[in-house]
């Protein structure tokens, strides 16, 4: 399977990049960048890995690589500011992002190509990536709050000291200041988290204060992520890479769930190899439906600018 990650000179699509080699899982990745210089830097330093790692192929290129990609992912844009919100970005990457889909459909990728949106903000461009592109809807996919969702459950091991591989808990919603912790279903060791000798009822409020502060915190700390999102694409590339079919809070433009519709964010969704397999309208309690909802409001306000800024 062949990655193309336009924006994979940046620290986003580069630390995409090396979770895809240390993975070890797809063939090819190429890198695709305004900066052409810096996506061969990072091509080059990827490829001198790789005898330790996996026979992969590793290049920078230009849209050339598009029609033969099997996955497209999109990190390219500008980061936000640390007091800056998601969609405080709105007006400055919506214009590059949809020049970015004209480049895209040109160079005519495969009918069977799946998008991976990971530009700020996701909901919103992944919203204007399943509109603009001529790709089935099903394959143009959010990140959405798959990144959160892997910090919420590294927040949740930390305060409750156990290993985050045994964390089972979900971010859902807007992949933003609306976002929804899911406490219904979240597990420690297979066991709900009030069960953990360790769970405070106070912990609920510290954890996911922190969750949803942890884009700004390493805004602040380090100029933006690059870890952890790299590791949450790779998530999302491996269901799909292996139709792996693991159900993933990734955001898609909705028919329904939960009472959402026309708007992309995250809920859980079954990813495999042909993008969006389908959406499970699993039980949550009340507030938590209300949560998702709420991040639709949102979302769907900014559409509306969005719309005005064509
Ligand atoms: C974050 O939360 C980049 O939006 C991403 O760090």
């Amino acid at each position: 399977m062949k990655v193309a990650i336009i924006g994979g000179g940046g620290l986003v699509g580069s630390s995409a990049a090396f979770a895809l080699q240390c993975g070890g899982v797809v063939r090819e990745i190429a890198l695709i960048d305004v900066n052409q210089e810096l996506a061969e830097g990072q091509a080059l330093d990827l490829q001198h890995g790789t005898p330790s790692v996996a026979d992969q192929v590793v290049q920078a290129g230009g849209y050339e690589q598009i029609p033969d990609s099997d996955v497209i992912c999109i990190t390219a844009g500008l980061r936000r500011k640390p007091n800056e919100s998601r969609l405080d970005l709105i007006n400055r990457n919506t214009g590059l992002f949809r020049q970015i889909l004209k480049d895209v459909a040109a160079a005519g990728p495969k009918s069977s190509a799946i998008v991976l949106v990971v530009s700020n903000p996701v909901d919103i461009l992944t919203y204007v990536a399943a509109r603009e592109l001529s790709l089935p809807s099903s394959h143009i996919v959010g990140l959405g709050t798959q990144l959160d969702t892997i910090r919420f459950c590294s927040w949740i091991a930390a305060a409750l000291e156990v290993p985050p591989t045994q964390v089972s808990a979900r971010i859902l919603g807007e992949h933003g200041d609306s976002m929804v912790p899911i406490w219904s279903s979240a597990t420690v060791g297979g066991f709900p988290l009030d069960r953990h000798p360790r769970w405070r009822p106070a912990l609920a409020n510290e954890i996911f204060a922190r969750t949803k502060g942890s884009g700004a915190e390493v805004i602040r700390k380090k100029g933006g992520a690059g870890f952890a999102v790299g590791i949450a694409i790779r998530d999302v590339i491996h269901s799909i890479a292996l139709d792996q079919r693991r159900i993933l809070p990734v955001s898609t433009v909705q028919e329904g769930c939960y009472g959402v519709r026309d708007v992309a964010l995250s809920v859980p969704t079954v990813v495999g190899r042909c993008g969006v397999l389908e959406r499970l309208e699993l039980e949550l309690w009340p507030k938590e439906v209300q949560g998702i909802r709420n991040s639709a409001r949102r979302l769907r306000e900014t559409l509306e600018q969005v719309g005005s800024t064509a």
